[in-house]
């Protein structure tokens, strides 16, 4: 990776590995785009272009202006949008990402998007759910992303395109807050903590899903979009996760820093009934062997970055400002 296009690039993941890898590579080495600029630090903090990923001649025009090598194309909807919305999330989801493979195709880019634990469906094993293993989610969301990891394969068997992906879990993070997913609420949780000290979970109690923290994230892309080609064998998209939780669980993490927090369940069907259809626990081991993914973050630790880090972005000094 030396010069690299990002999609959705002011989105949950793109907004923080944006930062990283303007970091690692350079600033002038990471082309941002996104379908609307705002005046973040981060949208001004390099080069930015504005792009619908469904124009598939301006995402060319703008790889091919600033000579990219990489493309990390992010721009999608999430799974509780994309179930309210079906025919739009097909156009955007997949819409954006054929356009995407063809310009890595035409200018030999190489290739990442996430897939996702949406990519498994109900009669995926629940426990520990393989690298390999029933795929028949019943989410458009779901469908997009096994659409998606073939795609990728496709694109690698066909045009030697160096196509690479990961599953993620639902991502936590404290800078850009996620928006329309199910696994959203493991995100909201910290910020209600923070600012009101109670939440109401979506999601039922004793419903187990896995999760990451987002720095565990960055280092997982960057990790596999370096890795040496000759070590890895499934491409798109290896499982990772970092811990297996259920919302009560958290809710008792942030306890341990805000005893007085309060949980109740206010049950929304739609995402709770996506949440059913996912696994419990993946089985993050095949990345693990081909490229040696581990991460740094379990439940414990990332609470206490998480409460740390949001208290003194709400704290009345910083709000201030
Ligand atoms: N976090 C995503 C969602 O909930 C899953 O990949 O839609």
């Amino acid at each position: 990776m030396k010069k690299i296009l990002i999609t959705g690039a002011l989105g949950q993941i793109g907004s923080e590995l944006l930062v990283k890898l303007r970091e690692v590579y350079g600033t002038d080495h990471v082309v941002a785009t996104d379908i609307r600029k705002n005046d973040s630090e981060i949208a001004l903090s390099g080069p930015f272009e504005i792009l619908d990923v469904t124009d598939s001649k301006r995402m060319f025009e703008i790889a091919k202006n600033h000579q990219v090598d990489t493309i990390i194309h992010l721009a999608a909807l999430l799974s509780a949008t994309a179930e309210a919305k079906p025919l739009l999330a097909w156009n955007l989801n997949m819409g954006g990402l054929v356009n995407a493979l063809e310009v890595a195709r035409e200018l030999s880019c190489q290739f990442f998007t996430p897939s996702s634990i949406g990519a498994f469906g109900p009669t995926t094993p629940k426990e520990n759910t393989p690298q390999e293993t029933i795929q028949r989610p019943t989410t458009m969301y779901g469908v997009n992303k096994v659409a998606g990891e073939l795609l990728c394969d496709y694109y690698f068997h066909k045009f030697g395109v160096d196509t690479r992906g990961i599953r993620f879990p639902g991502l936590i993070s404290y800078v850009t807050p996620p928006g329309g997913g199910t696994t959203d609420y493991a995100v909201e949780i910290y910020y209600e903590a923070v600012k009101r000290g109670k939440y109401t979970s979506y999601i039922e109690k004793g419903t187990f899903m896995d999760m990451m923290y987002m720095p565990d994230a960055l280092k997982a892309i960057i990790t596999l979009m370096e890795a040496n080609a000759a070590q890895i064998k499934h491409r798109n998209a290896f499982n990772v996760t970092a811990m297996s939780v259920a919302p009560e669980m958290i809710a008792s993490e942030i306890r341990k820093h805000i005893p007085e927090f309060e949980i109740e369940y206010h049950v929304d069907p739609a995402r709770q009934a996506i949440a059913e259809s996912w696994p419990n626990s993946i089985d993050p081991s095949a990345a693990r062997e081909e490229w040696g993914f581990a991460a740094e973050y379990n439940l414990q630790t990332m609470t206490s970055d998480m409460l740390e880090k949001l208290s003194k972005k709400y704290s009345p000094s910083t709000m201030a400002k």
